[in-house]
């Protein structure tokens, strides 16, 4: 096919191969240059001037950017695949995060906030000087940091039904992300579990989209503030969508078998049931999205043009960045090369990578100059992230210095008063509850009694959690119950060993249930008690005479073969560091007003439970949704 060229003269083939030559070497030149010798902008450029607009400094920011800048920002890197602090300003990174458990050495809130204020200094010393937005998952409060408030899981949120505690709860938990230096945060979660097999259940308010569009909007207006210059914290509402109607037994990961699965592709169920809760979070000014690791119906969400562009970004009116979850965009098929232009022609605008920059930026870059990503998607994409970056001030803000809030007394006390409405009373005979004064004797046991780590539940310092007594400044149900009985004799035995079995206590608390789980690793084919619980429960009813359950869970669980034997059943989810919000509501010092945020199954045949509350088989579960007993 060449000998063609055999006819062209040989000077000629020669001027033209060295034309080609140059023109290539100019060109690799030149994109090399663009961003390591571009000169630094003035001072004064209108980008720093923070009294313009966020467009104006946008526009102008923009504009100065390099391809491999504007890349830079897209990319989201997990901290500790950061080998190389300097990395930070060289890639011009946008985002870093701690994935659960991504924790400094100095593992506390001193240590955190070194370490989030050393990320933006680094990413400060870049010729632009863009901070580096920090995130994390804050989910029911500052959650990765020992001695934060540690505020009960969404799903205990979702109990009490009440707006504006979630809004409290919020801003709490945004004030303690702040003064660590930490200004994002990966929740509120919006799923509506359908399935209570699936172990991120606890991470979402309820299974009604009603109940999860306000509570959604009111922790994003918790975090985020109203009506003030910059926002508190950027609120990122996830996961776009459809989690929690994941089919059992379909995830596309091999360790899991719900969760990371695949939705039904009914287009009029995510209209109606799934879109509203992130229609009212956008409303409330959500400027970022982050869509989940699901599947819709054989389309990967966070490669589906039709559901990020079309929908979230166009029908919606969107106007933040989206964000894809972990590796979640190169779980899409082709490679990491093409699943990074798919994810970014689908509307993914910030890739949770989390581990290989280098690489991320050197793909979008060449598909930018091949033209498999436009230059136009490019800035869209980087101008939604640099909006949300001056929104939230970040150019302009102080470095954090006061860690006064982590923890602090006015928090525990929020948090408290949270655990209390979250409590839902199921059952209640005999007069057990609330324990009186004339109750002089009470025997507690049971493997949650005096367990901070169960109490709290998954994403407490450790992604899955800890088992046991762990955590600074925390109180655990048992010591919440002794503080509140006073002078009441309060004996305790974890497995419900009393030795002197001539006395009978008045009343025995059973405080049973789920070691601590995060995501897939808690799916679970029949989320019970166990034998050990179960036992304890009946060796509490030999020497008392009265037994209360109480259930601290992630999630309703199949009781309905036991509950007969019981006289007193409370869940109270999963707390979090203030278990003394339990005992206020077994003594009758604060009213029981929480309700069942989803139904309470009587076997695994009902699952799933739809989000209107019908259940598989058509049966009646042991609880409808909204059911609690006031006392
Ligand atoms: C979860 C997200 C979370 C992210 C970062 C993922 O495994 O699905 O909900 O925000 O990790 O920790």
């Amino acid at each position: 096919m060449w000998s063609f060229l055999r006819k062209i003269p040989t000077p000629l083939v020669f001027s033209i191969g060295m034309v080609v030559f140059l023109v290539y070497g100019w060109f690799l030149y030149s994109s090399i240059m663009s961003s390591l010798d571009l000169p630094p902008p003035p001072s004064d450029a209108p980008y720093r001037n923070s009294a313009l607009s966020v467009d104006e400094r946008v526009e102008d920011l923009l504009s100065r950017m390099s391809l491999e800048e504007k890349v830079g920002q897209m990319a989201l890197v997990e901290k500790n695949s950061i080998k190389n602090l300097a990395d930070v300003s060289e890639f011009g990174i946008g985002g870093i995060l701690s994935g659960a458990g991504g924790k400094p050495e100095n593992n506390t809130p001193e240590g955190w906030r070194d370490m989030a204020n050393g990320f933006v200094k680094e990413s400060k010393r870049s010729r632009l000087g863009i901070p580096v937005l920090y995130g994390v998952d804050a989910n029911h409060g500052h959650g990765n940091v020992p001695g934060a408030t540690i505020f009960p899981h969404s799903i205990g949120l979702g109990a009490t039904g009440n707006v504006a505690l979630v809004e409290a709860v919020a801003k709490a938990t945004g004030a303690e992300l702040r003064s660590t230096g930490i200004l994002w945060n990966y929740a509120p979660s919006l799923d509506l579990p359908e399935d209570i097999r699936w172990g991120r259940t606890y991470e979402a308010f309820s299974s009604d989209p009603a109940l999860t569009g306000q509570l959604g909007a009111a922790f994003v207006r918790g975090l985020q503030g109203k009506d003030q210059k910059h926002l508190g914290i950027l609120a990122t509402p996830k996961h776009f969508i459809g989690l929690g109607s994941m089919e059992w037994d379909k995830s596309m990961n091999n360790n899991f078998r719900i969760d990371q699965g695949v939705t039904p592709d009914s287009e009029r169920n995510l209209r109606d049931v799934y879109l509203p809760p992130f229609s009212e979070v956008i409303e409330e000014g959500a400027l970022s999205v982050m869509v989940g690791l699901n599947t819709w119906g054989d389309t990967k969400i966070s490669g589906s043009s039709f559901l990020i562009n079309d929908v979230l970004k166009g029908e919606l009116n969107f106007k933040g960045f989206v964000v894809s979850d972990w590796y979640g965009v190169y779980e899409l098929p082709g490679g990491h090369y093409q699943a990074a232009v798919t994810g970014i022609n689908a509307g993914v605008d910030m890739v949770m990578l989390p581990f290989n920059y280098r690489e991320f930026v050197e793909n979008v870059v060449s598909a930018v100059r091949r033209g498999d990503i436009s230059e136009e998607r490019i800035d869209d994409a980087v101008r939604r992230i640099l909006s949300a970056k001056f929104a939230l001030g970040l150019f302009d803000r102080a470095t954090a210095a006061d860690l006064s809030v982590v923890g602090s007394e006015s928090h525990r006390a929020l948090a408290r008063e949270a655990v209390a409405q979250s409590v839902v009373l199921l059952k209640n005979e005999r007069g057990t509850l609330p324990l009186t004064k004339e109750v002089r004797h009470i025997r507690v046991a049971g493997s949650a009694a005096d367990n901070i780590g169960m109490q709290s539940g998954g994403w407490t310092v450790e992604w899955q959690g800890i088992d046991g007594n762990w955590l600074p400044g925390a109180t655990s149900i048992l010591q919440g119950i002794r503080d509140v009985a006073g002078d009441i004799e309060i004996e305790f035995d974890k497995d419900g060993n009393f030795n002197d079995v001539s006395r009978v206590a008045e009343v025995g608390i059973a405080v049973v249930g789920e070691a601590p789980y995060a995501e897939g690793w808690g799916d679970n084919p029949s989320p019970s008690l166990s034998d050990e619980d179960l036992a304890i429960i009946k060796r509490l009813q030999e020497t008392s005479n009265q037994v209360v359950v109480v259930i601290v869970s992630g999630r309703p669980l199949l009781i309905t073969e036991h509950i007969e034997e019981w006289d007193a059943l409370v869940a109270v989810w999963l707390p979090g560091s203030e278990g003394a919000g339990v005992a206020d509501v077994l003594f009758g010092r604060k009213p029981t007003t929480g309700t069942l945020p989803l139904a309470w199954p009587a076997n695994a045949q009902q699952l799933p439970i739809a989000s209107d509350g019908v259940t598989k088989d058509g049966s009646s579960p042991l609880f409808p949704r909204y059911f609690g007993l006031k006392i």
